[in-house]
């Protein structure tokens, strides 16, 4: 007997990096799933929480060599809905912050799919949490800012200028490529001495930071090699990193 499919959608967050920082829910979906649609930035070893012979279909994306356009990203998702049934789609951090999770959501309604979303940890706030930098901290800073580096044009957001003006601590995504060029807006606005951190690969085995200043930062992140996929945070907190001494360089080797 042919299984009768129903067609849907589940946007699930997989957390930062570290397996265990996905929610139960997305747990259950996962257990669910007729066919699994996962990004480059989630860790494969929740692709065992799929029952057996569920399809897993890697569409990830990573700077410089985007492997599937996002259009055919869009139209995958509602053909393996319509072939298979429950499409999971497994999106690294939270789907809704810089991934685009809403654009395939809505694609995936027009396309009369049903959609639902499973809100995950974005590693903005787990990547510094994790090295002990708050993001506020009373009487240190009342706001933050979830910023990107990269914008679509290519050129750096106009965001990140109001932020360099600003006491909020700032969390940049995807900036490493334009750490220099963020840096230098930072030092136009006079905070070179603002702290910094640049954390890489946080929640996961060989996870690395660098804490230092504006002034220096650049010049440290490349000399230690530092590489994607990595964070900066800029403000006052991060004097609060247990190794922040903050005239000296920090660099520091996790787990
Ligand atoms: C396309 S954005 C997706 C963000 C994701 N939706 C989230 O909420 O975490 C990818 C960027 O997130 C940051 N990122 C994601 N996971 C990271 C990790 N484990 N360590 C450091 N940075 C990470 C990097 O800046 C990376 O370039």
């Amino acid at each position: 007997m042919q299984k009768h499919i129903h067609p849907k959608i589940t946007l699930v967050g997989a957390g930062p990096g570290d397996a265990e920082l996905i929610t139960l829910k997305g747990i259950r979906a996962l257990r669910s799933a007729d066919v699994i649609l996962y990004d480059a930035l989630v860790n494969k070893e929740l692709l065992e929480y799929a029952g057996e012979n569920v399809p897993a279909v890697f569409v990830g994306k990573r700077a410089g060599n985007h492997e599937l356009p996002q259009n055919q990203i869009n139209e995958l998702i509602v053909q393996s809905a319509l072939t298979y049934g429950h499409v999971v789609r497994l999106k690294g951090g939270d789907s809704f912050v810089f991934g685009r999770g809403h654009e395939e959501m809505e694609y995936a309604a027009q396309h009369g799919i049903e959609t639902s979303v499973v809100p995950g940890i974005s590693s903005s706030i787990a990547v510094p949490e994790l090295q002990h930098i708050p993001l506020t901290r009373r009487g240190v800073s009342e706001s933050f800012w979830v910023l990107t580096g990269t914008t679509r044009a290519g050129e750096l957001s106009a965001d990140l200028h109001l932020a360099a003006q600003s006491n909020a601590t700032a969390i940049v995504l995807m900036g490493l490529g334009k750490l220099a060029e963020i840096m230098s807006l930072y030092q136009q606005a006079g905070r070179g001495r603002l702290p910094v951190a640049v954390i890489q690969n946080g929640s996961l085995a060989g996870e690395r930071i660098v804490v230092a200043e504006v002034d220096t930062i650049t010049e440290i992140v490349q000399r230690e090699n530092i590489g994607s996929p990595a964070i900066i945070v800029l403000g006052e907190v991060v004097r609060s990193h247990p190794a922040a001494q903050l005239r000296e360089l920090v660099v520091a080797e996790c787990n």
